[in-house]
């Protein structure tokens, strides 16, 4: 970082310099420069615009366009000096421009505020996240129906209030957060379509004089239209909120999975093992080999969240236009972009090393009369209203714990005890393959409907 104290673009005003704690206090180029690629992608629709509209000649543009290549291998090689003399990206980059192109840079600039910029910036910067984004979704949610593929048929406890309740199949579970995630992608593919409206031509609030076309820019940046007032372009960082908001609902569904991918991995329960480069180990206990990387993301949630509630409280009460707070906006929102890259590209890769331990799934099926539903609902089939079938059940579970045993093995008599309308055919109903078999319909867990949902998911996919 240089320092040139008189570099100031608006040193024409000023009668004194910056302190240098107030200068880094309002500097923004540390972490904005990230946003280079889109600031010059900007530019460069800018410039083509005011050529093609007789505001700036072609010999300007040509000069913009050849400074501009040489600003990009600067940046990209590591030779460009960003300075915090110069604020922000935007005037690091124009300030380069001028010094290899002379007048040409100067009047970039024209029509122009930093405040359509950044906006404008954010939201190219915004969109392609998005892409990305939705492109690991679609990698993550390959992977967790390749996993219930795998696993369609395979029986686990399915839990309410973390007790064992009813038989699902462990590809049931999976296809539940493929759900989950489908949801998460449709939010930010209708984020997207606000994200993508070219702010560029309000100028700093109001407009500007000269005879610009934002249609044409808008184009050129593949953006879908324009914002449609200069003061809302300017000073609205909507879109950024709802952005956040989507990755905090979307950290959310990574935490719950992660809960129980921990869970599960925890050696008393052991229905999975996930592969070992996503685990770590104990600096003194040897036997130990930790679920690391699905805490960190349940860890990581409450980061996502506190972004958004960064954002929501930074817009609240902001008056119009702009204002120096949106500066703000950056480093909530590049901090979410990356969590929930980094997070999703960690558990596409994650949810392909995960293995099933069938037998203890199996096993912890007998543990929690999993199939007392079956057994009234059997009750109900032989004509018992619903609310008795209910009651005689509960009995029987009764009796099975106080023997301790599992509901199928107590006796056709003992069963019968509790009613009289049991026959022999009740134990079908009282295994865990009877059960899951017979919740055959869609959205139901019987293997045959997972199959089926599982080829929907691959369509749906595409
Ligand atoms: N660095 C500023 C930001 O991130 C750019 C806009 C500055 N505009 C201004 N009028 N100070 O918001």
């Amino acid at each position: 970082m240089t320092s040139n104290a008189n570099q100031y673009t608006w040193a024409g005003r000023f009668s004194e310099p910056v302190s240098d704690l107030v200068k880094r206090y309002t500097a923004s180029v540390d972490f904005d420069q990230r946003m280079w690629r889109q600031d010059i992608r900007g530019s460069l629709a800018h410039a083509r615009m005011l050529a093609r509209q007789g505001i700036i000649a072609a010999a300007d543009l040509a000069d913009i366009e050849r400074g501009m290549t040489i600003v990009t291998e600067e940046i990209e090689s590591g030779k460009f000096e960003w300075s915090l003399d110069l604020e922000d990206v935007h005037l690091n980059i124009e300030k380069r421009l001028t010094a290899l192109v002379g007048d040409a840079g100067k009047r970039l600039h024209t029509g122009r505020s930093r405040n359509d910029q950044v906006a404008t910036d954010i939201r190219l910067y915004l969109r392609d996240a998005i892409d990305d984004i939705l492109a690991l979704i679609k990698d993550f949610r390959s992977a967790l129906v390749n996993l219930a593929e795998k696993e369609a048929a395979t029986p686990m406890p399915g839990f309410t209030h973390l007790q064992v309740a009813q038989p699902v199949t462990f590809g049931h579970h999976m296809l539940a957060y493929f759900e989950m995630f489908g949801r998460d992608a449709e939010r930010y593919a209708d984020c997207r379509k606000r994200v993508a409206r070219l702010p560029l031509g309000a100028a700093a609030l109001a407009g500007t004089t000269y005879p610009i076309d934002r249609a044409f820019v808008a184009e050129q940046l593949g953006f879908e239209g324009v914002c449609e007032n200069s003061l809302d372009a300017v000073s609205d960082r909507d879109f950024a909120i709802e952005f956040t908001a989507a990755c905090s609902l979307l950290m959310m569904h990574i935490s719950r999975l992660s809960e129980e991918l921990v869970m599960w991995m925890s050696p008393r329960v052991g229905f999975i093992q996930i592969a070992d480069r996503f685990c770590t180990g104990s600096s003194i206990m040897p036997q130990k080999k930790n679920p690391d990387v699905p805490e960190l993301a349940r860890g990581k949630t409450g980061r996502v969240y506190g972004q958004l509630m960064s954002l929501l409280t930074l817009m609240k009460s902001q008056p119009l236009a702009y204002n120096k707070d949106n500066q703000e906006d950056k480093e909530p929102l590049f901090d979410a972009v990356d969590t929930v890259t980094d997070t999703l590209r960690i558990f596409a890769d994650m949810a392909g090393g995960i293995t099933v331990r069938a037998d203890n799934m199996k096993a912890a099926l007998t543990q929690g009369f999993a199939t007392a539903t079956d057994l009234a609902d059997y009750l109900v089939k032989k004509g018992l209203p619903f609310r008795d079938a209910h009651e005689a059940v509960g009995h029987a579970v009764k009796a099975a714990e106080a023997k301790g045993v599992d509901l199928p093995q107590l006796t056709l008599d003992e069963l019968k005890a509790f009613c009289p309308q049991v026959e022999a055919d009740v134990f079908a109903v009282l295994t865990v393959e009877g059960s899951l078999a017979s919740r055959n319909h869609v959205g139901g867990t019987a293997p045959e409907q997972v199959r089926a949902a599982i080829v929907r998911a691959r369509q749906r996919l595409g």
